[in-house]
């Protein structure tokens, strides 16, 4: 793969900026020295509810795949709706009232619906999940309310609907909070907020999802007494009222022990302002590889509760977390179609379906990698290394760089990348014009549209 990394660096300058630590820190996320086994795909990286029937097709909540992409066309986002319901339940049962699930990961009203039939908070960070989480009925109180920028319309919206929690991120924010707070925008109880540190713990994962670090856009260093300065400033103000801390050490994070350090570094500062609250955000990592395997929710939970045992938290404060990916990621598979196929002899073989970096802009983002297999036979080997490309104006559109396929794929087959549930269409764009796939939940033998296809006519409904 070094030539792709090379030809996003040559042709895309801007897009890897050339932040200190750079390449260096990308751990877990960078698929470049890959060599992937001729193995079928692991059941680990399908959903719950995936079975193999006799014809060898792969079957999801008791639906083939390969109709289901005959059906609702393809590109096609598929999610297994007990695997979801069952990630919420882990989360409730590991952590408890008050977790909440992070919005941006993926988010449409069925989803927000699940969640909160489910148990779960959700996590809104910006305007327009606010919006989508509303509209879905989930009552306000039960969101809470993220953001590095949030603006004032944002603030005076989630403080009108009575959100459960804003995260109060930065200086400017304390200010704009105490003016609509003061110009009467609550005519209430006090607002419940919580204040973002960050705790300068360095979580093993991809820069770019690397939030933690005392050099970040989001929260308040501990460090430099900005947290405590905010802290005394939010306790100055009426109509707040300040419940708790929070912090987010970054994403697809695999050692459940980098959130052990975040509770020890947050435990200094946490005690002495004895609040009931202490979120530790979301991050934890889910294999996308074969080669990856990641902890549970439960030991997730568990790592953190003995941390904040050990590090003299108090037992009744409320210990919650955000998780996002973990919640959706392995529920979803992504299925294209085959267009092309070029054989570059003595080169490799591109495979092109029939989306790419506008249905899932990871690889490009991140160097993501992904599994590929054929939903028509599962279990097959899978001898032929190829590269999955997509239909976009540009070389480095690549959906799974070094892909194995069985020897027999063929222009028309149904392909599918399994764990494409989190990041991959609520990061969808519609680059090139090419319309957003479909979204379908499949459960108990049925399939139900929860996003629609984008058809033609929306891709010019909002031109003047
Ligand atoms: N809480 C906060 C404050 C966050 O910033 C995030 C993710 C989460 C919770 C959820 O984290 P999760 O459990 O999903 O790891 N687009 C990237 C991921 C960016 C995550 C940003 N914040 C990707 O595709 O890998």
């Amino acid at each position: 793969m070094d030539d792709l990394v090379a030809h996003i660096a040559t042709e895309a300058p801007g897009l890897i900026p050339d932040v200190p630590g750079g390449a260096a820190d990308v751990v877990s996320d960078d698929a470049s020295d890959r060599t992937p086994d001729e193995g079928p795909v692991r059941s680990e990286l399908l959903p719950m509810t995936a079975r193999v029937g006799a014809d060898g097709h792969l079957s999801v909540g008791g639906v083939d795949l390969v109709e289901l992409a005959e059906r609702f066309g393809t590109p096609l986002f598929v999610y297994d709706e007990d695997h979801l319901r069952q990630r919420c339940r882990d989360a409730v049962a590991a952590w408890g009232d008050g977790v909440a699930y992070a919005t941006k990961a993926f988010l449409c009203l069925a989803m927000a619906r699940l969640v909160h039939e489910e148990g779960m908070w959700l996590d809104v960070s910006t305007g327009g999940e606010l919006h989508v989480a509303l509209s879905a009925g989930v009552p306000a109180a039960r969101l809470v309310f993220h953001g590095n920028n949030k603006s004032d319309d944002e603030l005076a919206r989630a403080l009108d609907a009575g959100v459960g929690r804003i995260v109060v991120d930065s200086f400017q924010e304390i200010e704009r909070l105490a003016r609509l707070v003061g110009a009467g925008t609550l005519g209430r109880d006090p607002q419940a907020v919580m204040i973002r540190v960050t705790p300068g713990v360095e979580a093993h994962t991809h820069e770019f999802v690397r939030t933690g670090q005392e050099d970040s856009k989001f929260g308040f260093g501990l460090a430099s007494g900005a947290a405590a300065d905010a802290v005394a400033r939010v306790r100055a103000l009426s109509g707040v009222d300040l419940v708790g801390i929070h912090a987010h050490i970054g994403s697809q994070v695999f050692r459940v022990e980098s959130f052990a350090e975040e509770v020890e570094v947050l435990a200094d500062f946490f005690v002495p302002l004895e609040l009931g609250e202490l979120c530790v955000g979301g991050g934890l990592g889910v294999p996308y590889l074969a080669e990856e395997a990641a902890p549970s929710i439960g030991q997730w939970a568990q790592t953190v509760h003995d941390a904040c045992r050990r590090a003299g938290i108090p037992p009744d404060t409320r210990i919650t977390a955000e998780p996002g990916r973990s919640i959706a990621a392995t529920a979803g598979i992504t299925l294209y179609r085959v267009g092309t196929i070029k054989e570059l002899r003595g080169v490799r073989t591109y495979v092109a379906v029939d989306g790419g970096m506008s249905d899932n802009p990871r690889p490009v983002l991140y160097r993501s990698g992904y599994e590929t297999f054929l939903p028509r036979e599962t279990a097959a080997r899978r001898q032929k290394a190829v590269r999955v490309v997509g239909k976009h104006c540009e070389s480095g559109d690549v959906v799974v760089a070094e892909a194995r396929v069985p020897a027999d794929l063929a222009v028309g087959d149904v392909l599918a990348t399994p764990v494409t549930g989190a990041y991959g269409y609520s990061m969808a764009s519609n680059y090139n014009k090419v319309p957003r796939p479909a979204v379908v939940f499949v459960s108990g033998g049925g399939a139900r549209v929860v996003v629609r296809r984008e058809d033609y006519d929306d891709l010019i409904r909002l031109d003047g």
